[in-house]
């Protein structure tokens, strides 16, 4: 998979170089790009804001270097060599895309090329979203209802959610299947986990987990799943494809 990042602080994206999603890297999973959008800025002050048209506090993202930035990106009207097989889609992070989610992240690792569309300020002119949608699909996400200084942070949410998700990508595959969110545990958070000593600072294991019995153990589990999600997240219950 080929991932793109456009952003005026390419510094967030070191991150990237760490843990797994470095060594997908370097094991060429992953081909991770990272560009400064002032690059493509025109002016001497290499500006990339403007103030609010209709007015309006705060400022917004000029559509001249984000233009710029995509067309080369996706190799419009040149002779780059951009050519990537399979579906692009270009994500924009705000507070006012979609709600983000793991059916979400499972869609998008079957993309062959992402490309992260960072906006900061108020955001990016909406004509930005309109005008790559003519060439590639774009999705407008948000990670949740609250309001991050811009799309950066965002971007690397979705890309670890996104990344873990493709073939290759975690050592163990099957530890993907039982965790919150997703498809084996339907709507229902994950069950609480234990490892070694089986007891500690007065704290014990729960002993059917140390039966060896593993029917006990699987409805114990969905039992705690049914009871955690109940408690902490009721508005999952009652959702298609839920087990509870
Ligand atoms: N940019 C600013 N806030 C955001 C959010 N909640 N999700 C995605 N991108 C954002």
């Amino acid at each position: 998979m080929k991932l793109d990042y456009v952003t005026i602080f390419p510094a967030y994206f070191a991150p990237l170089d760490l843990s797994l999603v470095g060594k997908a890297v370097e094991a060429g999973i992953l081909n991770v790009g990272v560009y400064d959008l002032r690059d493509w800025a025109y002016d001497v002050h290499r500006s990339v804001d403007d103030t609010p048209m209709g007015g309006g506090a705060g400022m917004v993202m000029k559509p001249e270097p984000w233009g710029q930035a995509l067309d080369c990106l996706l190799g419009i009207g040149a002779d780059t060599d951009t050519e990537v097989n399979g579906r692009t889609c270009v994500i924009i992070p705000s507070p006012s895309g979609e709600l983000f989610s793991q059916s979400t992240a499972r869609e998008l690792a079957d993309y062959a090329r992402l490309i992260f569309a960072c906006g900061r300020y108020e955001g990016i002119d909406a004509r930005v979203a309109q005008y790559a949608s003519s060439a590639v699909e774009v999705r407008e996400l948000s990670l949740g209802d609250y309001v991050l200084n811009g799309g950066e942070v965002a971007a690397l949410a979705m890309t670890e959610a996104i990344v873990r998700l493709l073939p290759g990508f975690v050592g163990n595959p099957d530890s993907l299947e039982e965790e919150s969110h997703s498809e084996s545990m339907g709507s229902l958070l994950e069950y609480p986990v234990y490892t070694k000593p089986a007891s500690w600072r007065g704290m014990d294991v729960p002993e059917v987990l140390l039966s060896g019995h593993h029917a006990k153990i699987a409805a114990w589990r969905l039992n705690q799943a049914e009871e955690l999600t109940r408690m902490r997240r009721p508005d999952l219950l009652g959702r298609s494809g839920d087990s509870a």
